[in-house]
């Protein structure tokens, strides 16, 4: 089932006017809460996190950079490879692996692995599936946890993910699940590519790719991808970026308001 969602204008935060009824509002009084956002890979939820964070001044944070960035730093220490992991070393040095995030000039943010900026390189393919391979280590899973946790204890955060509403922030205020067929998220990574300047790989191959990420996330024994059971789905097959995040914005007005009530 498809939930088709009208598209409004998203207001500046400047004349977000507050509890008011029309399009604008916005419950910016709010007490800060934990935003956590999960779905399938290439779905939009970062997307619609780093937007959402915008408008709500939260700070985003961008979950699966952070399994990218620690897949990066075993690939470059020739841990993985196509055919096998090194788990024992990586084991060792997972406490040697610092991960941080600062804001670039073009108004979103970089990730940093001890220090090194790398954004560019943590978006390669070859990243991405070594992120989905150390991702279904649990020693890896338990330090990378700990630092959301960490990151995340003062509230007014946004994490995109897929283990943020069940296992992250259990108790985030605001859970929200984003899906699409894989053949939607394999064509919007390959116009993805294609807009950036790169020269994707045939969108046979990002299918296949998205398929079989799809199938080690959800299958894994270590925090499976899977819906919280209180979180609100959206599938976005669609609805555009502005319409996604005029649908999240409305979710925070509805349960901060709830909650005030309460
Ligand atoms: O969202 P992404 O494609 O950047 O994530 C990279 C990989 O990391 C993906 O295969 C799933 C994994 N991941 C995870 O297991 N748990 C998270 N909270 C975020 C990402």
């Amino acid at each position: 089932m498809y939930i088709v969602y009208s598209i409004r204008k998203v207001c500046p935060l400047q004349v977000i006017a507050g509890n008011n009824e029309d399009d604008c509002s916005l419950n910016m009084h709010a007490k800060k809460i934990n935003i956590a956002i999960d779905g399938f890979s290439s779905c939009g939820k970062s997307t619609m996190a780093k937007d959402l964070a915008r408008e709500l001044g939260y700070t985003y944070i961008d979950s699966g950079a952070m399994y990218r960035a620690v897949a990066l730093y075993a690939i470059r220490k020739g841990w993985i490879t196509e055919t096998a992991m090194d788990e024992e070393a990586l084991h060792k040095h997972i406490s040697e692996i610092k991960i941080t995030f600062s804001p670039n000039a073009q108004g979103g943010q970089d990730t940093y692995l001890n220090g090194e900026n790398v954004e560019d390189e943590i978006r390669s393919l070859e990243a991405a599936n070594g992120a989905s391979r150390v991702s279904t280590l649990g020693f890896v899973r338990k330090e990378l946890v700990r630092q959301q946790q960490e990151m995340g204890k003062e509230k007014g955060v946004v994490m995109d993910g897929r283990d943020i509403g069940t296992v992250v922030f259990p108790d985030a205020e605001l859970k929200l699940f984003i899906t699409a067929p894989p053949e939607i998220r394999a064509q919007r990574r390959f116009d993805e590519m294609k807009a950036k300047g790169f020269n994707p790989p045939a969108y046979e191959d990002i299918l296949a790719n998205v398929k079989e990420r799809d199938l080690r996330d959800t299958t894994r024994a270590e925090s499976p991808l899977r819906k919280a059971d209180d979180a609100i789905e959206l599938n976005n097959t669609h609805v555009g970026i502005e319409g996604q995040l005029q649908w999240a914005l409305d979710m925070f007005n509805r349960i901060t308001t709830e909650n005030e009530q309460n």
